[in-house]
């Protein structure tokens, strides 16, 4: 883990183009790169331009994971206006069409490719072996090389977060979460949620859905219908669109956003937002590869860095519970609290973190249980 920049200000987008967009069509693009906002006189010509293409999974009308990821590419495409051409291509699937897009970006002159998402892992191995002279971050993945950075955001610290909120406001005591593709950071984060609501009321039980896929409205719609309809009346996801939180509002429950701000998807619904800024780190690979820094390595920031923040907690939550967000906030920030602090039991009651054992960066990223309140198994190792 590197230290990093100071706190930054998370950045509120506008959403109304987003709810349009949202569930459009999921054809592929690719843009153009902008032309520099203002041809300032010390401007390098477009042919000496750093170019950097960004992979996404899914539309950046998604209004979360990658409407993130782009709002961050927007923001060192102005602040590098003079030095750098970006570029992006959406709903590429995470399969060989990743690795043809991948080629296909070298191919266009771009030396800096970020893949947002952990299923292009293998994809950008392949590709960067062949291609040492572009350099490549891929989001969410744990497999580095020379020319191969990881990176990602601890969206765990929001998941807890969000579930205290969440534990405050259960009259049910049964919590939900619409579950996207089953690897640890998911399951981490469903954990954390579940922790973050058991920390205001241990009694919390939480029920989970998987939909494998990352970007599917129409599947994370049915999920949190059956998780309504089996008693949940707070639901958090760890899906790409505002699918859960549209359906909460149908049905008189309640729901957050993740990775980007959703209230406007759902006024009545929404308990705050989980919102993840990327622009830190982009700003700072942007820097280190036009001064000839770029080192690769493994990144993960969290709240301390200014990466993910609980956002828009609405007016109807208690103080007390405004208080305590407040409180793990402050703890995480100056790294006084840490989210998996022992005691921490599985579903089965196997104790795996003794009290007060803060777990290791191993211990986080090789999570493959859910811990005690929670419904069922993970997938994979056993459960369905
Ligand atoms: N959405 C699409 N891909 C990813 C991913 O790798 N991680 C998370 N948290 N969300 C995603």
């Amino acid at each position: 883990m590197h230290s990093m920049n100071k706190r930054h200000l998370l950045k509120t987008a506008a959403l109304s183009a987003i709810a349009l967009a949202a569930l459009a069509g999921c054809g592929k693009k690719e843009e153009a790169a902008p032309p520099a906002a203002a041809p300032a006189a010390a401007a390098a010509p477009a042919g000496d331009k750093l170019k950097i293409a960004f992979m996404y999974v899914s539309p950046i009308g998604d209004g979360g994971w990658t409407y993130q990821h782009d709002l961050g590419r927007k923001a060192i495409q102005e602040r590098f206006a003079d030095k750098i051409a970006t570029s992006f291509v959406e709903s590429v699937p995470e399969s060989a069409d990743a690795e043809r897009v991948m080629r296909d970006m070298a191919a266009q002159g771009n030396k800096l490719i970020f893949a947002t998402s952990f299923g292009y892992q293998e994809f950008v191995q392949k590709v960067a072996a062949d291609l040492p002279d572009v350099k490549f971050e891929h989001a969410t993945g744990y497999k580095q090389a020379a020319n191969v950075a990881t990176y990602d955001t601890k969206t765990f610290e929001g998941a807890y977060l969000a579930g205290i909120v969440a534990g405050g406001m259960s009259k049910t005591k049964t919590v939900g979460v619409v579950a996207s593709v089953p690897i640890p950071e998911v399951v981490r984060n469903i954990n954390s949620f579940v922790l973050g609501a058991q920390s205001v009321d241990p009694a919390i039980k939480a029920k989970v859905v998987w939909v494998n896929e990352w970007f599917s409205p129409p599947k994370e719609a049915e999920a949190a219908t059956s998780l309504i309809n089996g008693g949940v009346d707070v639901l958090y996801q760890n899906t790409n669109s505002p699918a859960v939180l549209k359906t909460a509002e149908e049905r008189g429950a309640r729901a957050f956003g993740k990775d980007g701000d959703m209230s406007a998807f759902a006024p009545k619904a929404h308990l705050g937002s989980a919102v993840i800024d990327w622009t830190p780190y982009y700003t700072k690979v942007v820097q280190d590869t036009l001064g000839g820094q770029w080192q690769g390595g493994n990144f993960w920031w969290g709240v301390k860095e200014g990466a993910i923040d609980l956002l828009k907690i609405a007016d109807d939550v208690p103080q007390d519970i405004k208080d305590r967000v407040a409180k793990a906030r402050a703890g995480l920030k100056d790294g006084s609290f840490a989210v998996w602090t022992g005691p921490v039991k599985d579903n089965t009651g196997k104790e795996l973190l003794t009290a007060g054992q803060v777990a290791d960066d191993k211990f986080l990223t090789g999570i493959n249980f859910y811990v005690a309140g929670v419904e069922g198994k993970v997938p994979g190792t056993g459960g369905k």
